[in-house]
């Protein structure tokens, strides 16, 4: 695992942008996953500009999202797909056809699931993955736990969660209390992986990412089993 620390979270973020931006110039039809939250918003902004200057062209590029609440309309201001339009695919050159978010809708949210590993799968992985990590260390919506699952599956959120989250919603018991999920073996399948940490609140994540073990009480040191991880942080969050 390669660790880059920056000054703030704004470095951080044109750091990510940089090597996002490198990715798309490398190969026009670049497979990327995609988190939401706020920690790649800054990244997202650095993108959309370099876009707007044509430094960069989305046109070919292809999108998979981490994870959506359960059941959430697409349409919802507080939906994964919300946010994805919002912060970025509205801004850029992207075909939205090939922005793809899990359905929070889905009258079968089991076989949405199996459908979009499958779908990953035909546009033969993902070329680098962009990730966050909550404060407890999960990835995606995979929260501690003694078991992880491997693929895209149906979850619950821990109470943590969704504390963390109900920032974004009016009242906490608006957010919603499933949600559909990347697994840990789906965001491994990716050629390269970022995972951007900023702020003190992460520092305990960070630490452990730093550490020897990997625990399943901290989604996130599964990335330890991968052979091309980069975590780009900030100073806040890193422990030093
Ligand atoms: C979002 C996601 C989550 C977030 C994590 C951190 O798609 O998968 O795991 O990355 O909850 O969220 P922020 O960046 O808001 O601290």
């Amino acid at each position: 695992m390669k660790f880059i620390v920056c000054d703030d979270y704004n470095e951080m973020s044109k750091e990510a942008a940089a090597i996002a931006a490198a990715q798309i110039k490398e190969k026009s039809n670049t497979v990327l996953g995609l988190a939401t939250g706020s920690t790649p918003v800054g990244m997202y902004k650095e993108l959309i500009e370099m876009n707007k200057k044509g430094e960069i062209s989305f046109k070919d590029v292809v999108t998979y999202n981490l994870d959506e609440y359960y059941p959430i309309s697409p349409e919802n201001n507080q939906s994964y797909r919300y946010f994805m339009n919002e912060n970025l695919f509205n801004h850029i050159d992207i075909d939205m056809d090939n922005t793809h978010v899990l359905n929070g809708l889905a009258d079968d949210p089991e076989k949405e699931c199996e459908s979009f590993d499958k779908a990953i799968e035909e546009a033969g992985f993902v070329d680098l993955q962009v990730l966050g990590i909550g404060r407890n260390g999960h990835i995606a919506f995979n929260e501690p736990d003694s078991i992880l699952y491997a693929g895209t599956h149906v979850t619950g959120l821990t109470q943590n969660t969704i504390e963390a989250n109900s920032r974004f919603f009016d009242s906490v018991d608006q957010v919603p209390t499933k949600a559909l999920t990347m697994g840990i073996g789906s965001i491994l399948k990716a050629e390269k992986i970022i995972i951007l940490i900023s702020g003190k609140d992460k520092k305990e994540a960070l630490k452990k990412l730093k550490g020897e073990f990997i625990d399943p009480q901290c989604p996130a040191t599964m990335l330890m089993a991968h052979r091309n991880v980069t975590v780009i942080c900030d100073k806040e969050a890193w422990n030093d």
